[in-house]
């Protein structure tokens, strides 16, 4: 497996597998991978020749000193579970801070028409900046024609989508599902820092997810809501931050709902604090 720490060497072998007439695959990762990044690259793997995962904690997504400070990083353990898939097909691309911003790179600021208003746009102020700029840099350093994201991200995933549009990157945009935990818990880098009573706790969220997507049948996206806020406050290790259902294309909150539009519901919370997310498809 060839790990690069420069762009420069990474781009040359790129540029070297694409002249050989291979369809090159991107994964872009903050590494700490688990099951759910695998099966990122395994999707990617099925649907290119070569596959470049990046591995990159992006300090400029991050709102919270803490949570950047605290966020796992784990380079060689990540290269060892790539390995157990594939070590021929894929290459890693893990630079420094320094090889990222040390030189032109500056954080954009960026309008994604609105689908960056809500939920992690509005509670994470500077985030969707932070992914756009290294999302977007990365893309050009590379010039993947197709990459995959995870739909536990549903809020990137549109945000990239639109991103590539606008910037004509000429890039395939790939969602793959949530990849989830035997319990239902969303797989995330994040899990590992759950205490045990904070890891029991956690599966409520999707539990509450499901419910709430049953309720929806039948009931209003206010009665929802209130349901699910109130479905919280009995709970004692996690708190929520936000719950929202949305049109699945403009995540416009829903107000009134139509039948001919798809809805999600979205969900934050905290467990003590580490930040979890979660979302599903309503209909
Ligand atoms: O989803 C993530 O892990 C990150 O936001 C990404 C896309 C790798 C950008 O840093």
């Amino acid at each position: 497996m060839d790990i690069f720490h420069h762009s420069r060497q990474l781009r040359k072998h790129v540029e070297s597998i694409r002249e050989a007439g291979s369809i090159i695959g991107f994964v872009p990762t903050m590494g700490a991978l688990h099951e759910g990044h695998l099966s990122l690259v395994k999707t990617a793997l099925k649907n290119t020749d070569h596959v470049v995962v990046s591995i990159f904690v992006n300090p400029t997504q991050f709102n919270s000193k803490k949570d950047l400070e605290t966020y796992p990083r784990t380079l060689d353990a990540d290269i060892s579970l790539l390995k157990t898939i594939d070590s021929t097909n894929i290459s890693v691309y893990a630079p420094s801070v320094k090889d990222i911003y040390g030189t032109t790179l500056k954080t954009e600021s960026f309008d994604f028409g609105g689908l960056e208003d809500v939920m992690e746009g509005a509670y994470r102020k500077g985030h969707f900046d932070g992914v756009g700029t290294i999302v977007k840099h990365l893309f050009e350093s590379i010039e993947p024609d197709k990459a995959f994201f995870g739909e536990k991200d549903y809020q990137q995933l549109l945000i990239i989508k639109h991103l590539v549009k606008h910037y004509k990157l000429g890039v395939e945009i790939i969602g793959c599902p949530i990849y989830r935990e035997e319990d239902g818990l969303a797989m995330s880098s994040r899990n590992v820092r759950l205490s045990g009573q904070q890891r029991k706790a956690a599966p409520f969220i999707y539990a509450t997810l499901k419910t709430a997507k049953h309720k929806f049948g039948t009931k209003s996206a206010k009665y929802v809501t209130e349901w699910v806020t109130n479905q919280f406050k009995k709970q004692e290790f996690l708190d929520l931050e936000y719950f929202l259902i949305a049109d699945s294309e403009t995540l416009k909150p829903v107000k009134r709902k139509s039948k001919n539009r798809s809805y999600r519901a979205f969900i934050a919370v905290y467990a003590g604090d580490v930040r979890l997310i979660d979302n599903i498809a309503l209909n």
